[in-house]
């Protein structure tokens, strides 16, 4: 744990070099029986790559995780993604390809030539989800890459279809369990740019896109919102001139400008083939996460971690994050309601004061309905970087929390209770640095009461990651 404070939640930005299977993890309290499937998570474990530091937490070389649990016992495993970004970076003994705010072409013949073949980045190190029936990692690029959900092997590439095309895509498609598919969108750059939306069939039968909308200069967007009839992409005003970005002078997302004047825009799509039904503007803000959307009666409700501006973009900078720097940019749960029919009204309500980020609910039941329920990670006043889990209730802003001292918890990731026949009903997990003992945990708390259950010590300290999914069995999942 070389070169931070014991205590300090930079311990969490140390890279982790060792890959261990160990069958019984140490446990504390008693997992519930009836949680007999696996957790997998990825994110960054490797900042310093080689001869080189990259530059931004989100650039780190991708790991994958895997908690599995059987009768009350906890097995774990962790690798490094084998992605062809992570193979290139091993033999070249650097960063190989371009990633969020690292770029390694240092040369100008380099620039060129990712200009005529670029390079995309596939070190998947933001999500974990499963695209037509098999498990992927994620990342910001239309490269997603399958793995073997038991042993962690990367398996190739999932296919984007040449119809659905893009460079630029996003980590959190939707699921819609009633058209049995995921959505999810790619941004096309040319000399006319496009955002497209499309479909992955759960069966992984022909992908279909659903709509498409020009744009001369694309918003980073990290997510984007899902009602029961819509799909709403929410352009922050982070704005790109593709041209720029083609000619490649910055790091990726150095190129994109706070542009306020532009507002907060909302492009409200069909899912079924009817196009773009409306757009509307609001105040300018910045975010990452999508919570959840509904439709009430005409209104769509569109809830997000809204930030005043892109500035934690910024405070997420390896050097800061190291340094043990404050991070106090504050994400607050935020409602925007408009009505397609009157489009030039939007309607902002903040739902709860809690500081709340990483944010997940109760998806199988409430995805694209009226819900109640939003868990996440939270800063306490004072605390130099997400510290806590909070539940927030949305109908009142009334808010839990759990902390422990010298503790950093990461994504609570909601799983229900067999049979439950309420929203909430059953556990969350979290893989938490405990920075005093430089070691990690996975804690499981009662949704509800955010009261402990249980935890389960790993060896080593897990790099803070960002986004995983449970999966209630493994079997099918495995590498065809
Ligand atoms: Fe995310």
């Amino acid at each position: 744990m070389a070169g931070s404070d014991r205590g300090s939640y930079a311990s969490g930005f140390v890279d982790l070099d060792s890959e261990v299977t160990v069958d019984r993890l140490p446990v504390k309290g008693a997992f519930p029986a009836w949680l007999t499937g696996s957790l997998l998570r990825t994110g960054p474990a490797k900042f310093d790559v080689g001869r080189m530091t990259v530059n931004h937490w989100f650039d780190g070389l991708a790991m994958l995780h895997r908690f599995s649990f059987t009768g009350g016992g906890v097995s774990y495993a962790n690798r490094f993604l084998h992605s062809d970004s992570y193979c290139e970076a091993v033999i070249k003994g650097a960063l190989a390809r371009g990633e969020f705010a690292t770029d390694p072409c240092r040369t100008l013949f380099q620039r060129v030539a990712a200009v005529f073949s670029p390079q995309l980045t596939d070190n998947c190190n933001v999500n974990v989800d499963m695209l037509g029936g098999e498990p992927v990692a994620l990342t910001e690029t239309t490269l997603p890459m399958r793995f073997d959900a038991e042993t962690l092997e990367a398996l190739g590439h999932y296919g984007i279809s040449p119809q659905v095309g893009g460079a630029i895509s996003i980590a959190h498609p939707h699921h819609d369990a009633h058209r049995a598919c995921r959505f999810s969108y790619v941004v096309d750059f040319g000399r006319r740019s496009r955002y497209r939306l499309f479909a992955i069939p759960d069966d992984g039968g022909e992908q279909r896109v659903v709509a498409e909308m020009e744009v001369d200069k694309p918003a980073y967007m990290h997510s984007f919102a899902m009602t029961e009839r819509y799909l709403v992409l929410t352009e922050f005003p982070l704005v790109v001139d593709p041209l720029r970005l083609m000619l490649a002078a910055h790091p990726f997302i150095k190129n994109y400008r706070w542009t306020p004047d532009r507002g907060l825009r909302f492009h409200v799509f069909d899912k079924d083939g009817g196009g773009l039904i409306a757009s509307a503007e609001s105040a300018p803000a910045f975010g990452f996460h999508h919570v959840n959307a509904y439709e009430d009666g005409d209104d769509v409700r569109i809830d997000l971690v809204a930030y005043a501006d892109s500035s934690v973009i910024d405070q997420l900078y390896l050097a800061h994050l190291r340094a043990g720097d404050t991070v106090n940019a504050t994400g607050r749960l935020t409602r925007y309601t408009l009505r397609p029919d009157r489009s030039a009204q939007v309607q902002v309500a903040p739902l709860a004061t809690a500081m709340i980020e990483l944010p997940r609910i109760d998806y199988d039941r409430c995805a694209g309905r009226n819900y109640r329920y939003v868990w996440g990670t939270g800063r306490r006043p004072g605390a130099a970087f997400l510290d806590s889990i909070v539940r927030i209730d949305v109908t009142d802003g009334s808010t839990l929390t759990w902390w422990e001292e010298g503790c950093y918890p990461g994504e609570p990731v909601f799983v229900s209770a067999p049979g439950a026949d309420t929203e909430g009903t059953g556990v969350l997990l979290s893989v938490v640095l405990d920075a005093r003992r430089g070691t990690s945990f996975l804690l499981v708390l009662d949704a509800q009461t955010l009261a402990g259950v249980a935890r389960a010590e790993c060896p080593h300290h897990i790099p803070f990651s960002f986004h995983g999914s449970y999966f209630p069995e493994l079997s099918g999942t495995r590498g065809k």
